[in-house]
C-alpha cells in the first residue's frame, strides 16, 4: 500500500509500503525529513510525531496507554489526531494512507 507523508514545510512523499511494518520505518528508510524516532520504536521517546489526516484516521484505533502517555510529551501542540508513527502498523487497506509529520520533534 502507497503510505502518503507530509514532510514539515509541505513537501509529499509517497512510499509503498510493506504490511506489518510501521509508518516509522517506513518513512525513516525511505528519507521522509522530521521522522527522528530517537528510540527506534520503542514508544519511548516521542519523536515521531505525526498527525494523521483526517481522511484517514479511521484505518486507526486509538492508541493504546503507554502511546497516550508518550503523547503528553511531544514537542509540537498534542491534537486529537497525533500519533506515535512508531505504532502505527500498515495494514492491507493502508492505500493512500496520509501523515502529516510534526514540525517539532525535540
Ligand atoms: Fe520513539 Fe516512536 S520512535 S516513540
Amino acid at each position: 500500500p502507497t503510505i502518503r507523508y507530509y514532510a514539515p514545510g509541505g513537501v509529499l512523499f509517497e512510499i509503498e509500503g510493506r504490511i506489518g511494518d510501521s509508518v516509522m520505518e517506513t518513512g525513516v528508510k525511505n528519507g521522509v525529513p522530521g521522522i527522528v524516532a530517537e528510540c527506534g520504536g520503542a514508544c519511548s521517546c516521542a519523536t515521531c510525531h505525526v498527525y494523521v489526516d483526517e481522511a484517514s484516521l479511521e484505518l486507526v484505533g486509538a492508541p493504546d496507554d503507554l502511546e497516550d502517555d508518550m503523547l503528553e510529551g511531544t514537542a509540537s501542540e498534542r491534537l486529537p489526531n497525533s500519533r506515535l508513527s512508531c505504532q502505527l502498523r500498515i495494514q492491507a487497506d493502508f492505500n493512500g494512507f496520509t501523515v502529516h509529520v510534526a514540525p517539532e520533534q525535540i
